[in-house]
């Protein structure tokens, strides 16, 4: 039984103030972490207060980026010996964001990839597909070479123990989530895709999650499909009431 992860991603917002309002806010509130991994994917400029005001509660952070070197002369960087000395336990990567406004290619998420495994932490690795390859019909080829390319060299552990997000990139922020249908399709695809690299069981280990326009209204129809572990959500996990809504959809 793959147990369910929903991440908020807060992408490039709030204050410090707000970033501690919300962990107060939520950290008595959330569903035990036997049901449900409730992941908080702070700016890294929150991480360290975050850690101390949640320690000890059922909330788990994650990072939204890092680099793949653990020290040294890389101006402006983050570390990610340094994010898991923070007791930080995820790091989102290869977010569409990321790739298109910061040019990170395959490679570089494969080597964010090994550097958090190699530093104790879990990549929540991210795939998904523009509007016009969507249309083109070419969704799927899409996802198994980001797969394929991303996973390069890591472990059949390694990868029995990450998360996917599939997150179409017309889905995002644009209000028009995808068919739950679809995304169950998607997430089929990426767990085949890992099937074909590392075998059932890692297929039937790793951890998916859709994302895209998710909200509290819609998230039970994509949790009840088969392929969908979880969801990885930004707009709506800004708000404490709204995040809390999402976990409470899915224990
Ligand atoms: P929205 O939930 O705001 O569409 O964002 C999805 C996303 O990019 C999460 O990483």
């Amino acid at each position: 039984m793959r147990k369910p992860i929903i991440a908020g991603n807060w992408k490039m917002n709030k204050t410090l103030a707000e970033a501690q309002s919300f962990a107060e806010a939520v950290k008595g509130n959330v569903p035990s972490n036997d049901v449900v991994d409730a992941v908080i994917g702070s700016p890294a400029l929150f991480l360290a207060p975050l850690a101390s005001n949640l320690e000890g509660t059922d909330v788990k952070l994650a990072a939204q980026n890092c680099y793949f070197e653990n020290a040294g002369a890389f101006t402006g960087e983050n570390s990610p010996a340094a994010i898991a000395d923070l007791g930080v336990q995820y790091v989102i990567i290869g977010h569409s964001e990321r790739r298109e406004y910061f040019h990170e290619t395959d490679e570089d998420i494969n080597k964010k990839a090994k550097a958090i495994f190699a530093n104790g932490m879990t990549p929540i690795f991210c795939c998904g597909e523009s509007l016009e390859t969507y249309e083109a019909g070419q969704t799927a080829e899409w996802i198994e070479g980001q797969i394929t390319n991303g996973l390069v060299d890591l472990t059949a552990e390694q990868v029995s123990s990450m998360v996917i997000a599939y997150e179409p990139i017309w889905a995002i922020g644009t209000g028009k989530s995808a068919d739950a249908n679809i995304a169950d399709e998607i997430c089929g695809v990426v767990r085949s895709t890992v099937e074909k690299l590392y075998g059932s069981d890692v297929a039937s280990k790793v951890r998916i999650q859709y994302g895209g326009s998710v909200k509290p209204e819609n998230i039970a129809e994509y949790m009840a499909k088969e392929n969908v572990d979880g969801a990885l959500v930004g707009g709506a996990s800004l708000e404490a009431e709204s995040f809390l809504a999402l976990l409470e959809a899915v224990k």
